[in-house]
């Protein structure tokens, strides 16, 4: 093994033992080069005359560059922080706003000791790397059973892990606690992969503040009968939460201090949040009881291994306009009224879905947030479903499963709502004739 990875791992061994036992083997073997990045870090400093370091063309202005290109971008986006290499953890200066801004609309997580959160290329990016540097093939990730389907692409089909999961809900539609607690009943004493996403996709449920301090002790609880746990919060949707009883702080608040046995991983970022799904902007924050600036800085530089020998780094254009928009006080109002439009639509939803007369054809399993909601329809399947709509109405919807519908109301308009239900009541009248 190389001795940058050998050290890395002595950090972790001494500071947070537990994180080392849950690395997978690249996870163990991987490091952050010194080679090329340290040389230009020492040229930056010394190299005054001439400094022959850098894969980019410059000259002493800055980076070379096209008009073409340029003619985009205002006087204060300087060609410096677009056309330039980012770091492969990202740029340090984004890194501390985005941990700034996490602290700020988390009250959880204000005095918290966690990781610089690490730039990756969107959300799916930074949900790929921990499959890479947490899961051998074989190894067993728990999920409930509605996710988003490219957890199974990443981590099924290219690390190989079998996905163990558990009804969503329970009998009374509410989160599942039971099935969360035999599940890691079952895998008591194990090292296990456990994903939640709230508000989730494909369902837009969340759970209620008591379900989510629930879940913390049951997490816990295993913990404390031997199990490791690397708890993966998938929060793309987080700030989305339309009902006052829903848990709006996200899990990862509750988890990140839990025990030495759980590294609590959250994954957000401004796809969804800041809603520029295309700038490939994503962050990667852990999270452990105990956990040191040392055992913190090693994992860190795990993953900035994992991503300089994968993609190298992120869109420097992406990371500079976030940036730009976080310094903007204006931010958080204007996201509030884009949230405040999706709200809406969610209550036109709400108004239209659970009418007596569709009770014969559909139930909506509960939701309460995000982007989406699902219909379990009766009577046909999801799939008919789906391409009759398409085919006779023009309508586009996600089939799941046998009888899941899954609707991003996101993407109606408000006063399109009402005759997209009617559409689909139609759609399923046909079908059953
Ligand atoms: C639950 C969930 N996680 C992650 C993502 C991926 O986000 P990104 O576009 O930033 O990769 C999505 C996107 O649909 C999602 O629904």
């Amino acid at each position: 093994m190389n001795e940058l990875a050998k050290e890395l791992n002595g950090i972790l061994e001494k500071s947070s033992p537990a994180i080392l036992s849950m690395l997978s083997d690249y996870g163990k073997k991987i490091y952050f080069p010194k080679g090329i990045i340290s040389q230009t870090a020492e040229a930056k400093e010394k190299a005054t005359r001439f400094n022959a370091t850098i894969g980019i063309a410059k000259d002493k202005n800055g980076p070379l560059f096209l008009d073409s290109i340029q003619n985009f971008f205002k006087e204060d986006l300087p060609p410096g922080d677009l056309y330039p290499y980012a770091p492969s953890p990202g740029r340090q200066d984004l890194r501390q706003l985005w941990a700034k801004r996490q602290r700020l609309l988390n009250p959880l997580l204000k005095e918290a000791s966690l990781s610089l959160p690490i730039v990756t290329s969107g959300l799916t990016h930074g949900l790929s790397l921990i499959g890479d540097l947490f899961l051998n093939a074989g190894d067993t990730i728990l999920t409930p059973d509605k996710i988003w389907g490219n957890y199974r692409l990443m981590w099924g089909v290219k690390n190989e892990a079998t996905f163990s999961t558990f009804s969503l809900y329970n009998d009374n539609l509410g989160f599942n606690l039971k099935g969360l607690e035999n599940s890691l009943k079952e895998r008591e004493g194990q090292k296990t992969l456990l994903v939640l996403n709230f508000p989730n996709n494909p369902t837009g449920y969340s759970p209620s503040k008591g379900e989510a301090l629930e879940i913390r002790d049951i997490l816990k609880n295993a913990c404390e009968k031997g199990s490791t746990l690397t708890v993966l919060c998938d929060d793309a949707y987080f700030g989305m939460n339309y009902e006052e009883d829903c848990f709006t702080e996200g899990l990862f608040g509750l988890l990140q201090d839990l025990h030495q046995n759980l590294l609590a991983v959250k994954i957000d970022g401004p796809t969804k949040e800041l809603f520029v799904w295309g700038f490939r902007v994503g962050f990667l924050t852990f999270g452990i009881k105990g956990g040191t600036k040392e055992a913190y800085e090693a994992l860190s530089k795990k993953v900035g291994g994992a991503i300089r020998g994968g993609i190298s780094n992120v869109t420097h254009v992406g990371q500079t306009l976030l940036l730009k928009a976080l310094q903007d006080e204006k931010l958080e109002t204007q996201i509030q009224n884009k949230v405040k439009i999706l709200k809406e639509r969610y209550t036109e939803v709400k108004k239209y879905v659970s009418l007596d007369k569709y009770a014969d054809l559909w139930e909506a399993y509960p939701y309460n947030s995000g982007y989406f909601m699902c219909l379990k329809v009766k009577e046909v399947q999801a799939e008919d479903l789906r391409i009759h709509l398409l085919e006779q109405y023009n309508i586009g919807t996600i089939a799941l499963g046998n009888h899941d519908l899954r609707i991003a109301f996101s993407s109606l308009s408000k006063s399109d709502i009402k005759e997209f239900f009617e559409c689909v009541a139609k759609a399923i009248e046909n079908l059953k004739k």
